[in-house]
């Protein structure tokens, strides 16, 4: 049996210890984007720390743990927090919480983070809608033995970001009057923010933000066939757009900012898409 399975398999099997309940849809939580957990009708909450095996985060700022409950009627799991990449994780440990909650029953998959604006038209504070994404400058997740009980080996990536999940988000956004952009975004390694001239490059590739998570999430949720969408949040120009540095503060501080808007669309993609 295939290594990375099997620790899947541990961290399921110590999950049902804890819970058998099933969500429907799940839900990370990005960097300051935590607080949205906190609104839901909460049923368990499971920490990373207390499942042998599961990759905990140690970003200052980034909670760690499940939590399982209740969207008006819809069983959801929320990700308050996750791993990164630059936290030295391989790949598989990165999108392991993605795989568990797939195999825990979720249907669908509403990644978000904080990102850097690289199309010089957004603004601090904006919310993109992710059309698609840029993975290439992280290994793939799918890197190793290819899991046949998850997935194929040579797996497409064409509507990764699923077309009737991102209309429901155009919708809500008219309907609740938000001016949600919408773009590519691309990941890169971090920790460290990019240079401008990365940027820069970032730009002529046809990314429109920038950050360290979500792509890697979106691919191994595809390689298992779940739908999914994803929100940045805009919370600073990425290098070089304005002379200001760019700090993790400025991060937390604009997304504690956009928390009230960026909730209420959460909350009403969670309702519909479980309507679908
Ligand atoms: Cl400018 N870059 C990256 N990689 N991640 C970010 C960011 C920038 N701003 C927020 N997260």
């Amino acid at each position: 049996m295939n290594a990375v399975y099997e620790k899947l398999q541990r961290c399921y099997e110590s999950m049902q210890e804890k819970t058998d309940f099933k969500p429907l849809i799940a839900v990370v939580l990005g960097s300051g984007l935590g607080g949205f957990a906190e609104d839901i009708q909460i049923e368990t909450i499971v920490e990373y720390r207390d499942l042998p095996d599961f990759p905990v985060s140690t970003v200052e700022g980034h909670k760690g743990r499940f939590i399982f409950g209740y969207v008006e009627k819809v069983p959801v799991v929320i990700m308050q927090g996750r791993v990164h990449y630059y936290e030295g994780y391989d790949m598989t440990d990165v999108v392991l919480p993605i795989r568990l909650m797939k195999m825990m029953g979720a249907k669908a998959l509403i990644l978000t983070n904080a990102a850097g604006g690289v199309n010089d038209e957004f603004d601090a504070g904006d919310l993109m809608m992710i059309t698609d994404q840029i993975s290439t400058f992280v290994p793939s997740p799918l890197i190793g033995p290819n899991l046949e009980k998850l997935g194929e080996r040579f797996c497409d990536m064409t509507g990764i970001y699923n077309d009737r999940f991102q209309d429901i988000f155009r919708r809500i956004a008219r309907t609740l009057e938000i001016d949600l952009k919408e773009g590519v975004y691309v990941q890169l390694s971090g920790p460290n923010f990019e240079s401008p001239q990365e940027i820069k490059m970032c730009r002529i590739l046809g990314a429109d933000a920038v950050g360290m998570s979500t792509a890697c999430e979106a691919v191994a949720a595809k390689h298992m066939g779940m739908k999914t969408c994803g929100i940045s949040c805009i919370t600073n120009p990425g290098a070089g757009i304005t002379m200001k540095p760019l700090s993790h503060e400025e991060v937390q501080e604009t997304a504690d900012k956009v928390a009230p808007v960026f909730k209420a669309l959460l909350k009403e993609g969670i309702i519909k898409i479980a309507e679908l």
